[in-house]
């Protein structure tokens, strides 16, 4: 077996072109208009799910997926597995390719991803590292073009929180949009300074800005969006991140200053920091729409990647 697809692995956002994104998530509101229709796309396939974190969402979203288009997917937690042995990833990722069709993994290190992905011979999708979380800013595009139609370009986004992985896939995914991006966050936990650099020679693609004041940052956007003050592998860190965070929140006086604006969280939330008990409440209908779609665009993602008859089943749609 070989990579012999356009897009063999989904690792980042930068990575895949505009249009193929949009192909992308044309064919998850098709997956989600019409499930039924691709109910065996994806027969006698097999994806491996490799987590060293935990999850609600991305494990039953992608288990979920991939019985719903006709295959099956093996959850290998890192506790029952060789892998949390030590066994390294290049052998995994050899070992796993002459069994399955794809590979989704979670982890911390984004460069184990990248090895994963040079040695396994079937794609490999990027289901969350410290860097980046490209399923779901994918999936959030997807909500937020579901809401307010197709054309993004210009579209004001005002991201809250920490400079962490998902900070770090709205920069990518505000220069494959064209979006308005800026983003709210203390002195010192900024998002990756590379990207921040990438985003500045690029200007022209998408705008971001990082700035101090959750205030600035919400005027006038027409999405508001944030994320857990400490991520997963950051437990040690809880307490002086609240005190570095305090203030960094969706709260009434930040939707005041937006315009009339969506709310998205990718969850899990923490009512009372990042985001007010009230205002998660008032938008819980979206932010679990955004967590529904998480089973459309990934499904979108397993046809796009396991299965190169798409096109066929893409043209039988429309
Ligand atoms: N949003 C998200 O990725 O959720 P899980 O950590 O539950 O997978
Ligand atoms: N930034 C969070 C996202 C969880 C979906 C984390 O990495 O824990």
């Amino acid at each position: 077996m070989s990579k012999t697809d356009k897009h063999k692995d989904f690792l980042d956002l930068a990575q895949w072109s505009r249009t193929d994104l949009e192909s992308l998530l044309t064919l998850a509101a098709k997956l989600k208009a019409e499930p039924e229709k691709f109910s065996q796309v994806l027969a006698g396939k097999s994806l491996a799910m490799i987590f060293k974190k935990s999850s609600t969402r991305t494990r039953v979203s992608f288990e979920v997926g991939m019985f719903q288009l006709g295959g099956q997917a093996v959850f290998m937690s890192s506790v029952h597995t060789q892998v949390g042995r030590g066994e390294p990833l290049k052998d995994t990722a050899r070992v796993l390719s002459r069994y399955v069709d794809g590979i989704m993994i979670r982890t911390f290190d984004h460069a184990e991803v990248e090895t994963l992905a040079r040695y396994a011979t079937v794609p490999v999708i990027n289901g969350l590292t410290d860097f980046l979380h490209p399923c779901q800013v994918l999936t959030d595009i997807f909500t937020i073009k579901e809401r307010l139609g197709s054309d993004l370009a210009g579209l004001k986004v005002a991201y809250i929180g920490d400079g962490n992985n998902m900070a770090n896939s709205w920069i990518n995914a505000a220069l494959r949009f064209g979006l308005d991006l800026k983003i709210a966050c203390p002195a010192g936990y900024e998002p990756d300074a590379a990207l921040l650099e990438q985003a500045n020679l690029q200007s022209d693609r998408g705008k971001v800005a990082v700035v101090l004041d959750p205030l600035v940052a919400a005027q006038g956007a027409a999405v508001l969006n944030t994320d857990v003050w400490a991520s997963m592998g950051q437990e040690d860190e809880v307490r002086e991140r609240r005190q570095a965070f305090a203030g960094y929140q969706i709260n009434d006086k930040l939707l005041q200053v937006a315009k009339d604006p969506l709310v998205l969280h990718c969850l899990p939330a923490h009512r009372g920091e990042e985001i007010t008990a009230s205002v998660f409440e008032r938008y819980q209908d979206l932010i679990f729409t955004q967590a529904e779609n998480r089973l459309h665009v990934q499904k979108a993602l397993l046809v796009t990647l396991l299965n190169r008859e798409v096109e066929k089943v893409g043209g039988e749609m429309s």
